[in-house]
């Protein structure tokens, strides 16, 4: 499906809840690039799959060679035939698609993360899950993001809650982060090894 260009200005599409513009795809890239340099970002509940789209055409364009650079895999709730979601996986290559049979299950695919992504998520506990389970000192994650709307933040900073071994939140609020000023972007990360 044809992906919208985005510009500077942050603006709202209607197959994503998140708003999007070039300066939030930059900084996520950025982001995951100093965190992770290559490896799999896993975008839990990633709906129709267009900001996820939206981030691997910006890095399959890149001159960086696929080692050397994040890919993307969005994880979905199973869809029954019968239902016909708004937010049925509609952008994202089907090598990319990951799913979950409901709502309450955490995909396995999240062990092989090097970070995660949450852009409004429908539940904190959903979060808190994923956390308790794959942000142990042993894991792989480097990082995880969380993106939404500033009034669900209060809910989800617990659910964060990371333990040992994790530098503090990092908040970049509406424009700072490429958002609407009523969203904001959350960022945890592990401190980098020093080479
Ligand atoms: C509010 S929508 C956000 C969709 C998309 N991230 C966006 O910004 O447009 C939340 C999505 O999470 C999905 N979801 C709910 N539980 C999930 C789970 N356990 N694993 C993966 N996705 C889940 C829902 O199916 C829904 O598409």
């Amino acid at each position: 499906m044809a992906l919208p260009t985005p510009t500077a200005i942050p603006s709202r599409h209607p197959d994503c809840c998140l708003s999007f513009s070039s300066t939030l795809l930059d900084i996520l890239t950025s982001t995951l690039r100093e965190s992770i340099h290559s490896g799999l970002v896993l975008s839990v509940g990633s709906g129709t799959g267009l900001l996820e789209a939206l981030l691997h055409s910006k890095w399959a364009s890149s001159p960086n060679s696929q080692n050397e650079q994040p890919w993307i895999e969005g994880v979905e709730v199973l869809q029954s035939t019968s239902s016909a979601s708004s937010f049925a996986t509609r952008y994202l290559p089907e090598q990319c698609c990951e799913t979950v049979k409901g709502t309450w299950e955490v995909s396995s695919r999240a062990e092989h993360a090097a970070a995660i992504l949450f852009v409004y998520p429908r539940s904190p506990e959903l979060v808190r899950r994923y956390m308790q389970k794959f942000a142990h000192p042993s894991s792989r994650l480097q990082a995880v993001i969380w993106l939404g709307p500033n009034c669900d933040w209060p809910e989800i900073q617990p659910c964060l809650a990371h333990g040992e071994g994790w530098l503090p939140v990092h908040v970049l609020l509406g424009a700072e982060a490429g958002l609407v000023d009523f969203e904001m972007m959350a960022i945890i990360r592990r401190p980098q090894e020093m080479p």
